[in-house]
Parts: structure tokens; sequence; C-alpha cells
């Protein structure tokens, strides 16, 4: 079924849908997005993705071209012209088209930024199979820019980590800098030590994940630890369980790291009960 999607104040059938062969997301990967889920058909985490996303285009000098309010109803709408009850929205906002090509920024007074968002149709993501199993990683170097809190659609080389995940039979990649795991390719990277957390504190070495946070504040309320401090691979091959949050995954197991088995191999009890929380406790609070 063909979707409806919204470009620049306007709902289109996709292949109806265009932007310019100057836009400068395109030609220079200049612009930032975003993903938010939807559970029962309400947004999860909304707010966080909003005012992320205010940040990412401040921190590139880009104007704000729809306020939260905007950004809400829109959200809704492509839910409820394309009847999705569980999925994905995809935001993308570019620094426009300024009709040729140029290193240089455009005046923003002319040229306007291309806002674009899509769904993705999942039904039951929630209760993917892939949880009660976990996932399998892999560690790749992390080569790519100092601003990795700018959440911008230069996504070639974490989809160049999947690629090298799967071709090695894993689900996913996390990348190392200096000895030390920055994140998963899509994904912030943890690991578990007894009744502890770990995840590399916030910096500009990482995406400050929406559901991170979220993850995080519901561990510190169920009484767990939590350190915020980066780890080796090896630590992580060491720990009694790993996992990943992201907006399209929640929070998943992982089970396996360079081929080594965490724990028993099998998904354990902190990641599983985080996941139980997260879901609830996000349901509850989806507008
Ligand atoms: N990825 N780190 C990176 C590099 C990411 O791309 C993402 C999200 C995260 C987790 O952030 P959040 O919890 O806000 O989703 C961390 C999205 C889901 C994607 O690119 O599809």
């Amino acid at each position: 079924m063909s979707r409806t999607v919204y470009v620049n104040g306007e709902y289109l059938p996709e292949a109806d849908a265009k932007i310019s062969i100057f836009d400068r997301g395109f030609l220079m990967a200049d612009g930032v997005y975003e993903v938010t889920s939807v559970l029962g058909g309400k947004l999860i985490d909304f707010e966080g993705h909003a005012l992320r996303l205010q940040r990412s285009l401040s921190e590139l000098d880009m104007v704000e071209p729809l306020g939260r309010d905007e950004l809400l109803e829109i959200h809704r709408e492509l839910v409820r012209l394309n009847a999705i009850e569980d999925g994905m929205i995809y935001l993308q906002v570019t620094r426009g088209s300024a009709g040729d090509r140029d290193f240089v920024f455009p005046d923003p007074e002319t040229t306007r930024p291309t806002v674009v968002l899509f769904t993705q149709d999942k039904p039951g993501m929630a209760d993917t199979p892939v949880a009660k199993v976990g996932i399998k990683v892999i560690s790749i170097d992390d080569i790519r820019w100092g601003r990795r809190d700018i959440k911008t659609v230069q996504l070639l080389y974490p989809s160049m980590g999947k690629m090298m995940a799967k071709a090695a039979g894993a689900d996913d990649a996390w990348m190392v800098e200096d000895g030390q795991v920055t994140e998963g390719t899509s994904n912030n990277a943890y690991i578990v030590k007894g009744n502890k957390i770990i995840t590399r504190e916030l910096s500009s070495d990482i995406l400050h994940g929406i559901t991170r946070a979220a993850v995080l504040r519901f561990a510190r309320e169920a009484q767990m630890e939590v350190e915020e401090r980066s780890f080796t691979i090896d630590e992580a091959k060491q720990a009694d369980e790993a996992f990943v949050t992201s907006a399209s995954t929640f929070v998943m197991p992982v089970v396996e790291i360079d081929g080594a088995k965490i724990g028993t191999g099998a998904p354990g009890t902190v990641a599983p009960r985080l996941r139980e929380i997260y879901l609830d406790e996000s349901r509850k609070a989806a507008i």
C-alpha cells in the first residue's frame, strides 16, 4: 500500500513526493533527522525527539522550520493517514536547496529548509521474537566525524558497519575508538555487571539517545546502579549481560560480541526487565 508522506507543508502519496536534485541533504548530507516510534497509535518519547531535533538544528546553524506543536500535529496526522498502530516516523530536515551546488551555506532568509516525514508500518514490533533471543554484534573501528551528538543524515559509515556485521554473520556492530566502545551503529551500548549498568557518558562522541535517557531514569527508579563511563570490548565480553537501546529496538539484549558469548549466551534478567519497564512506562506516557 502506498504511504502518505509529508513534504514541505503537503501530505502526498509517496510516488508524488519530490525534492530538488540540489537539495543539500542529497549533495552534502547537510541535514538532520529524528526517529520516533509509534505504539498503539501513539508517539513514544515525542518531547525528547522534538527537543533533540531543535538542538541538532541549532548546533548546525539551521533554522527551525516548525515548532513543537506543528511537529506533533504532523506526526499525528501521518499516524492517522497511514493507519499506523505500531511503527516508526522518520523526520528529516535539510538546509534546503539554493538551486545550485555550493559548499557555502545558503542565506536562510531565501533558502528554506526541506522538511520530509514518512512512516514505516511495523505491526507488533514491541513483541518481536528477536528480543527473546537477543542479537549478536561485532566490533569495528569508529571512524565517524567528531560531532556524533548531532543527529545528522551522514549515515554511510553506520550502514557500512551493518554490512560488515551481516558479512560476519552478526546483527550489528559496536564501534570502538581509542580502545573504548562508543556506541552501536544506530543505538547506544551497555553492559551489566552484577546490579550495575554501565554505559558511556554523554559527550560529542555519541548520540544522546532519547531511549537511553528514559531507560537510565527507569533503571535508577528501580534501584539499579548506573555507572556512566566508557568500557572496552574485553570488559564487555566478561560482563554478565549486554544490551542496546534505541527508538526502533527499545531495549535489546546482546548475547554475543565478536563471537564470544555474553553470560550464558542467552538474554539475562536485567535487559529483559528494563525492556518491559521501558515499554510499559512509555506506552503509559505516549501521546
Ligand atoms: N538511531 N546512537 C546512534 C548512532 C543512533 O543512530 C541512535 C538512533 C541511537 C539511539 O538514539 P534514540 O534512543 O534516541 O533512538 C544512538 C535511530 C533509531 C536510527 O537511525 O534509525
